[in-house]
């Protein structure tokens, strides 16, 4: 399928790895221009070598900023404004447990990290409507829709954006922008497996017994693959997904057990 984002401009959040380098490189296949943001300065660079190795033709650049702070806020916002598409892979703020949890961390982790990146958003949406062409996703986890007892404070300020961008998305939809998120479930990336290992370790478990136990509730019974989360991103942003907007969409091989 032809996505129809030929010439198309893009801006990943998080793009240098994991689910948004997949994402950057489906857009790049497609004809769009990229460019990566990330804190990693060493990793964008070779995260744009090995796309622009595949879509020779393509505009790729980089910017390396830390999306939860200030100043990396005001640089992504100061960048050249003309993005079609917007992908945003959440930064997660540090974890706070239960009996730390105070208002000042708690309102800075929302600050920097919830309204950070609804802001950024709102910040490319002027351009988007002039032009009658906006995508925007954002790609978090299915704790947005169903929050465990863990992670607190990572839960709220993400949460917070999904619903802030489900509101935005239908005062735009209209003008031909739409945003969704995605909501991935478990996927094979090397952060996932990092995590995932000082777990297991935690609990005196081997890797393999603890990937097994936390997959027990999901029937595919396998993690997820970064391709296909982005894959529904891709879709997302292709001129087909005009009508999808304001949509918060699972993808963890059937894990999350609801009608709607
Ligand atoms: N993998 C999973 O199992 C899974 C499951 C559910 C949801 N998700 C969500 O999917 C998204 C992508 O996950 P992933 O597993 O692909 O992650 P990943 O492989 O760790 O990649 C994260 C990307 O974001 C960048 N990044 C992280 N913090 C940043 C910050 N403060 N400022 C700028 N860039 C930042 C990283 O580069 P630098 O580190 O160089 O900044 C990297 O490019 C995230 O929202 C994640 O929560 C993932």
């Amino acid at each position: 399928m032809d996505l129809g984002i030929k010439g198309r401009r893009a801006l990943i959040l998080g793009g240098s790895k994991g689910i948004g380098f997949r994402c950057a490189e489906l857009l790049a296949a497609e004809g769009a221009d990229i460019t990566l943001a990330a804190r990693d300065g060493s990793r964008l660079a070779a995260a744009a070598r090995a796309i622009s190795a595949q879509a020779p033709d393509r505009r790729i650049e980089v910017s390396s900023v830390d999306i939860a702070s200030e100043d990396g806020f005001q640089r992504i916002c100061s960048l050249d404004s003309v993005f079609d598409i917007l992908l945003i892979m959440m930064a997660r703020p540090r974890e706070i447990a239960l009996d730390a949890l105070n208002r000042a961390d708690y309102g800075e982790a929302i600050l920097a990290y919830g309204a950070n990146a609804t802001m950024i958003a709102h910040h490319f949406l002027g351009g988007m409507i002039e032009r009658r062409f906006g995508r925007i996703v954002s790609v978090l986890g299915t704790s947005a829709k169903a929050p465990d007892s863990s992670h607190i404070v990572s839960n709220a300020a993400r949460t917070s954006h999904v619903a802030a961008m489900a509101s935005l998305a239908r005062n735009v939809a209209a003008q031909g922008v739409t945003s969704n998120c995605v909501l991935a479930g478990p996927t094979a990336t090397p952060t996932l497996r990092k995590n995932w290992e000082r777990r297991a370790e935690d609990l005196g478990l081997s890797y393999f017994a603890y990937e097994a136990q936390r997959l027990e509730r999901t029937p595919a019974a396998r993690l997820g693959q970064p391709s296909e989360i982005a894959a529904l991103c891709a879709f997302l942003c292709s001129e087909h997904a005009a009508f999808v907007t304001g949509q918060s969409i699972v993808v963890d091989g059937g894990a999350h057990a609801s009608l709607f």
